[in-house]
């Protein structure tokens, strides 16, 4: 059995979501957990945790967002946290300053007043962070949070900073592109440090690159976990997925 930890399955991406969810249940990635990170994605995403019994939702406003977000919307996440027993979980949220440097401040704030939520709601949060290691490490350290650090593929140095903070490293398709240094790089995290994530429609794992992701391709993630640490796919699934149990206190 495997988890998608983070997938974006949204009428915006996909025409028939029950097949989605079907065909990641034919190839064993039974649960699911989607990342609302814009308003619209928020509420379409609760619908989702409505229909289906295994799917969850994380919830909370990605940098993109930053111009779009005031703090009763912040406000407002607490409220859909607390109210909805399958809301496991604040985020996407974090920094990107690959398209847009020049409001790190707004980006700091935001991602700063959410994590201060996360901290009273004692929520495991989940990190994007692009172009902008450094800041994150900063910002993290402030605050004593657990969560996964979503689609990482740095180095190994930055790996084991985040694994010595307590967090769990989210690995996806960049893991089985050709020129990669996350295949070094996953040699040294532990297994019971890592969570498995498709981040679809996004990110599509080799040999799929290029075309519209789905969760149902966790297990080429996981094959190439195994293949690098010489263990089987089914250790992999078992292992990741307790991580996924214990981060967000899931019953699985
Ligand atoms: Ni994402």
């Amino acid at each position: 059995m495997y988890v998608d930890n983070h997938c974006h399955i949204f009428k915006e991406y996909y025409e028939d979501i029950d097949k989605v969810v079907k065909e990641a249940k034919d190839n064993k990635v039974d649960i699911l957990i989607i990342s609302g990170c814009s308003k619209k994605d928020i509420l379409e995403g609760l619908e989702l945790i409505k229909k289906y019994d295994n799917v969850y939702l994380t919830i909370g406003y990605h940098p993109d967002e930053v111009d779009n977000v005031t703090d009763d919307d912040i406000s407002e996440l607490e409220k859909i946290y607390n109210e909805n027993e399958k809301v496991i979980g604040i985020g996407e949220i974090g920094l990107d300053y690959y398209w847009v440097k020049d409001n790190k401040e707004k980006q700091l704030d935001l991602f700063n007043k959410q994590l201060e939520l996360a901290s009273r709601l004692n929520a495991p949060v989940v990190i994007h962070t692009r172009d902008a290691t450094q800041d994150t490490i900063n910002v993290l350290k402030k605050y004593n949070l657990k969560g996964i650090i979503h689609c990482f593929s740095g180095s190994k140095e930055t790996a084991d900073i985040y694994l010595k903070m307590g967090y769990y490293l989210g690995i996806g398709g960049v893991l089985t592109f050709k020129n990669t240094n996350l295949k070094e790089t996953i040699k040294s995290i532990p297994l019971n440090r890592i969570t498995l994530e498709t981040d679809s429609p996004y990110l599509a794992p080799t040999p799929h690159r290029g075309e519209t992701n789905s969760p149902k391709y966790i297990p080429l993630v996981a094959e190439t976990i195994a293949e690098i640490k010489g263990v089987s796919p089914e250790e992999v699934g078992r292992e990741t997925t307790n991580n996924t149990k214990t981060l967000f206190d899931l019953d699985l």
